[in-house]
């Protein structure tokens, strides 16, 4: 089973790259979060395909594994990322051994930035043409999964170890809020912010939405609203907003 976490469709991308040719299942923790469910099963393989939220895999996914049962599966990682995943390699292989899950490795897939709140993000041309050089990279973690076989070891240096285990606590504490989403005149109330975010941190009042300190910034309501009305303070006006073109 492939279980992929998505907030602009990279990851989902990612993950129905690997179900073609390995014959997996796809499960998308989006839509089990959003309706209160969490998995229990007996897998042989588990795949989990997420973006990269500081070094490491989203915390609302690694609190969703956590309260799951999977059996006991070998477990691959693919995450996504724009540049960098840190040394999340080793947080991903402590989280098998709790699960009673075997590692077999963190593969990194440089894609699309999507972080709008934050930084620059490509135009579509730019996003199609660093996708199709994650096209080899992906297929090649598509094999070792269809094979059974793990990953390469990543080497995550100190830097890498660092970002992750300082990093990734700081940032959280620092700057995962959503005071500064807005929505603009152009909100039309159709509703698709509040049905979409993972977190069901969004609620419409007086046909605006209102965000309610839930927020894991995945950024789809700031990327996947119609009317293009979700901002994040005055520097996401700038910024494409970026989902992706495939
Ligand atoms: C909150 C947040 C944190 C991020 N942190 C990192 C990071 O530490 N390293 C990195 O290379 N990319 C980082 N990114 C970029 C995303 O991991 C990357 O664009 C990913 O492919 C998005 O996947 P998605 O479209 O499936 O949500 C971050 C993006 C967000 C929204
Ligand atoms: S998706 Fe956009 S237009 Fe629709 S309710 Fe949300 S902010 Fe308004
Ligand atoms: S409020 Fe927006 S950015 Fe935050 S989790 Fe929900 S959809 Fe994602």
């Amino acid at each position: 089973m492939i279980f992929y976490f998505s907030g602009t469709g990279n990851s989902a991308w990612a993950a129905r790259q690997i179900a073609g040719p390995t014959g997996e299942e796809l499960c998308d923790i989006g839509a089990l979060l959003r309706e209160g469910s969490v998995w229990e099963g007996e897998e042989e393989k588990a795949v989990f395909v997420t973006p990269t939220y500081a070094w490491c895999i989203p915390r609302i996914v690694e609190d969703w594994i956590r309260r799951s049962s999977f059996g006991k599966p070998a477990a691959w990682f693919v995450m996504t990322c724009g540049d960098s995943v840190g040394s999340a390699g080793r947080f991903n292989r402590a989280l098998c051994g709790e699960k009673d899950m075997t590692y077999m490795g963190t593969g990194k897939l440089v894609m699309p930035e999507n972080y709008t709140a934050m930084f620059t993000t490509p135009d579509p041309e730019t996003a199609k043409e660093i996708i199709r050089k994650a096209e080899p990279s992906v297929k090649a973690y598509a094999d070792l999964i269809r094979r059974g076989q793990s990953f390469p070891e990543d080497k995550a240096g100190l830097i890498g170890t660092l970002q992750t285990k300082w990093g990734n606590p700081a940032f959280y504490r620092l700057f995962v809020k959503d005071k500064a989403f807005k929505a603009t005149d152009a909100c039309i109330a159709c509703g698709k912010c509040v049905l979409g975010c993972p977190a069901k941190n969004i609620r419409l009042e007086d046909e605006r939405p209102v965000w309610g300190g839930r927020c894991t910034h995945c950024m789809a309501c700031i990327n996947y609203c119609p009317m293009n009305a979700v901002e994040y303070g005055a520097a996401s006006r700038k910024r494409h907003h970026y989902t992706c073109p495939f």
